[in-house]
Parts: structure tokens; C-alpha cells; sequence
């Protein structure tokens, strides 16, 4: 599939996915199942896990949605945008949502200032995660997929505005093969 000028291949299915995303909402569920958690869901990526991950948690949630942005196209700035303000955390459980931790600086930089607020825990829910790419220690607590250190789109993911839509998730394909 091309997507601008760059060629893409199907990588995880949307079966597969949905599979995985409710095992991770059947442990969040047991895990949360005293605390009524708060998620933190981070755009633009992560509407399309976050939608349906809390679509298979069956006990009162809350949700709120914060946008931030570290990416310019396919690299990685080092540098996070956007507005962290968010309501009042202290005492509360805080799971955050990601679509992706690759270097792992906007979780870095976001979980400080979660942190500032008090609140009684923080867990992470990321749906892929590039182990290799990983800048920073993180502890993630629930991870859908562990993959390669290579571009990828679909699932909420984009290159430059485009490939949110895509039901599955694409990878590049490297220019050699
Ligand atoms: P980090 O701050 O380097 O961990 O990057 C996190 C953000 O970069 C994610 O929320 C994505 O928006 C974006 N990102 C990282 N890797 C990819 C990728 O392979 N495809 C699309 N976006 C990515």
C-alpha cells in the first residue's frame, strides 16, 4: 500500500488486534476492579485504542483526552508540543493511553507533570511499543505489542496526517527489499 510516496505492508490485522486489546481490558479490569480508574488518553494517535480498550473494561472508568505531539513526519523531534494542563489528579488511580512508546519522551515528559498533581498511581497502557527505540526509563504495565524498531500506520497511526483510518496496522517496507 502506498501512502504519499512511501510503501507499506500489512504487518498486525485487525483480528488480531481486537484480540489482544481484550485480554489487555479483561487484566485492567481485574486489576482496577476496587479503583475506579482515571485514563488519560493521548492524541491524535490514541483515540482509535483508546476507543475500543475501554469499550472491553466493564467497571466505572473516567476518561480525558490531552493532545500532545513529539513527531515531525517519521522522526522523532525530542521535543514534546502541546498543552499538559489537566484537571485535578491527586489521590486518583491515572492510567495513561498511548498508541505507541518509541523513544518514550512524551511519556517521560508527561509522566513528571502527572506527577506534580499527587495522584495515587500511574500505569501505562500503550497498545505497540519499539523496545530498541526506547530513550528513557519507562515502566510499561500493559503493552499490546512489542515490535521492531520500523515506521508503522493504521490503528490511529499516522504518517503526516494520513493513515489513521486504516483498520490494521502497515509497516514500512525497508527501500532494499
Ligand atoms: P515517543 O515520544 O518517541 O515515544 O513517540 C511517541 C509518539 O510518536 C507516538 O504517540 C506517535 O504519535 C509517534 N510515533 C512514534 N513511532 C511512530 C510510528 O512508527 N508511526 C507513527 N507514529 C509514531
Amino acid at each position: 500500500m502506498q501512502i504519499h510516496d512511501k510503501t507499506f505492508s500489512i504487518y498486525i490485522n485487525s483480528k488480531t488486534i481486537k484480540y489482544r486489546i481484550k485480554d489487555l481490558g479483561r487484566e485492567i479490569e481485574e486489576d482496577y476492579r476496587t479503583r475506579k480508574p482515571l485514563f488519560i488518553s493521548i492524541l491524535n494517535g490514541s483515540f482509535v485504542f483508546a476507543a475500543d480498550l475501554l469499550r472491553e473494561i466493564n467497571i466505572p472508568v473516567e476518561i480525558f483526552f490531552i493532545k500532545l505531539s513529539s513527531y515531525d513526519g517519521m522522526v522523532s523531534t525530542g521535543e514534546v508540543k502541546g498543552d499538559m494542563e489537566i484537571g485535578n489528579l491527586e489521590g486518583r488511580h491515572i492510567i495513561v493511553i498511548e498508541d505507541i512508546v518509541d523513544t518514550g519522551t512524551t511519556l517521560h515528559h508527561f509522566l513528571k507533570k502527572i506527577k506534580e498533581q499527587n495522584p495515587k498511581s500511574v500505569a501505562i497502557a500503550t497498545l505497540l511499543h519499539k523496545p530498541e527505540a526506547l530513550k528513557h526509563k519507562l515502566s510499561l504495565k500493559y503493552v499490546g505489542f512489542n515490535i521492531p524498531d520500523k515506521f508503522v500506520v493504521g490503528y490511529g497511526l499516522d504518517i503526516d496526517g494520513e493513515g489513521r483510518n486504516l483498520k490494521d496496522i502497515y509497516q514500512l517496507k525497508s527501500e532494499v527489499e
